[in-house]
């Protein structure tokens, strides 16, 4: 299984940025957590970060002919970005969205996700943690559709 997951905007500053909320783990440090469950799980990882819209929706165009399926976290895109909904929508391969922070639990704007509308599942609240969930359910779901 290949796997291409997509780190939205300001994830770059994960580490320093709201650690009350996002945790104190770094970018470099959370890729590899997820580096090592693909190796568990006998899959091909790639983890790119974005913080322009354009270029998440370049990547998702690319992921379709070179990936399998895709982990995305949209970051605050996901509020609002029909342009990476109808991305996820258009690549044909499943797409689960994962949050750091459990957006139900946060302010009224984070409760809306128009990306998780267009993805196979969505795994919010559960920290790094989640990337590694969403990687096991989609070797799971990989399988099963091949
Ligand atoms: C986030 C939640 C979003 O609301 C926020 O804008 C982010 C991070 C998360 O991982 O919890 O940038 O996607």
């Amino acid at each position: 299984m290949r796997v291409l997951v997509v780190h939205g905007p300001n994830l770059d500053l994960l580490g320093e940025r709201e650690p009350e909320i996002y945790g104190t783990r770094t970018l470099a440090e959370l890729n590899e957590s997820i580096a090592a469950a693909a190796e568990d799980l006998g899959a091909d990882v790639r983890c790119e970060q974005h913080n322009g819209e354009g270029a998440i929706v370049d990547a998702l165009h690319a992921a379709r002919k070179s990936c399998d399926a895709v982990v995305i976290n949209p970051g605050a895109y996901a509020h609002y970005s029909y342009a990476i909904a109808d991305a996820i929508a258009a690549i044909g391969i499943p797409v689960v969205e994962v949050h750091l922070s459990n957006v139900a639990a946060r302010e009224a704007f984070r409760r809306t996700s128009v990306t998780a509308a267009a993805c196979r599942a969505v795994i919010s609240g559960f920290g790094p943690a989640g990337y590694v969930l969403a990687l096991r359910a989609l070797g799971e779901i990989v399988s099963r559709e091949r």
